[in-house]
């Protein structure tokens, strides 16, 4: 019989201090009025000083084990989904595999920036349903305002600190991973991007100094993308899995940008009240936006025996997609 992979544990950890948009006002010339109508964003979280990627990961990790009844191990493969790893090697998911002592787990990091929950996923469920691993866990967690210029109100607005976990397999009960449609374009590669700290442009005084070791965005240019690209991937979704739009029971869009979610929303006639949200209080967390507001998502509301689940995202890259979910427990 056919392999189902399946969510069938989720977690997730966002540090305790709030940045809030009247903090913001203090740093950089900004309003919470323009950032509350440009983005939808109020609140986001920051990881201490001395908080990394790998231990936001780690709590997120110790609640979906917790949830999906898994132990250290049982686990067959970990994917670590960052753009902030601790190092740049070796991989986060080692980190991981450490401080869970995960011995028999073999260990992979996937960099898609704020897709990478999809790519994770998809891995999973090929992995899964190929027979060659039983039991994955898949961490996301980024500390964005560990490369964040918080003098820049373009950038430093939007971004905030997190991490999520699940647990898949093919035994057991939970959501089942059904459709994933993934996409690139190379392209567009500049509009988003760290320039310094890697082979062509290794960290010096100079990059320093030019603050090329933060995230540089265009805006204006990644917010159309992402809106057509989102649309795109989530038809095609739709198209893969013989379903229509009026199957969509929920939409959990990665939370970049309110108005890029209501123009997905508006095209896909979901109602505000399907369409999950964190955005105004943990603001863009990568990756980890799609795993956060999914884990609330179960825990907030009665998702019923059934009822599809689309998830879709978009990153730097430019890399985007959609993944459809359904419902198997009470
Ligand atoms: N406070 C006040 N004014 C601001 C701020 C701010 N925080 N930021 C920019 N402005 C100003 C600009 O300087 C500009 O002023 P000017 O007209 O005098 O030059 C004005 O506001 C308008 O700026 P725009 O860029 O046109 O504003 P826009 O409405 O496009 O909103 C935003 C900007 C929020 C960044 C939007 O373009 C957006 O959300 N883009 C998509 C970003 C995104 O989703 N990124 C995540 C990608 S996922 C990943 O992989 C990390």
């Amino acid at each position: 019989m056919k392999k189902q992979a399946r969510i069938i544990g989720l977690g997730s950890y966002v540090p305790e201090q709030v940045l809030s948009n009247a903090d913001l006002e203090k740093i950089v010339e900004t309003s919470d009025e323009w950032i509350m109508s440009r983005t939808g964003m109020k609140e986001r979280r920051l990881a201490a000083r001395d908080e990394y990627t790998s231990d936001m990961g780690y709590k997120a990790v110790k609640k979906a084990m917790h949830n999906a009844n898994i132990s250290s191990e049982s686990i067959d493969l970990i994917l670590f989904v960052t753009i902030t790893p601790d190092y740049i090697f070796p991989g986060t998911a080692c980190l991981i595999q450490k401080k869970l002592k995960a011995t028999n787990a073999a260990v992979l990091d996937i960099q898609a920036a704020c897709t990478g929950y999809l790519h994770a996923l998809s891995a999973a469920k090929a992995y899964i349903e190929s027979g060659m691993y039983k039991t994955i866990l898949m961490v996301s967690a980024d500390k964005l305002s560990s490369i964040v210029d918080y003098s820049d109100r373009n950038t430093c607005v939007l971004f905030g600190d997190g991490a999520s976990a699940c647990v898949i397999a093919s035994e057991g009960k939970g959501y089942a991973i059904n459709k994933i449609t993934l996409g690139a374009d190379g392209d567009q590669s500049q509009l988003l991007i760290l320039p310094a700290g890697g082979s062509k442009k290794p960290a010096t005084q100079e990059t320093v100094k030019e603050g090329e070791h933060y995230l540089q965005m265009a805006g204006k240019e990644v917010y159309k993308h992402a809106v057509r690209r989102m649309e795109m991937s989530v038809k095609h979704c739709l198209e893969v899995a013989g379903l229509n739009e009026e199957e969509i029971s929920w939409l959990v869009p990665h939370q970049a940008n309110i108005r890029i979610i209501e123009s997905i929303a508006k095209r896909f006639k979901i109602p505000k009240e399907k369409v999950f949200l964190t955005i105004h209080k943990y603001g863009n967390t990568s990756a980890s936006s799609v795993g956060i507001a999914l884990e609330e998502l179960f825990k907030e509301n009665n998702v019923k025996p059934k009822e599809h689940i689309m998830l879709t995202a978009f990153g730097a890259g430019l890399t985007y997609g959609a993944a459809l979910l359904t419902c198997e427990v009470d």
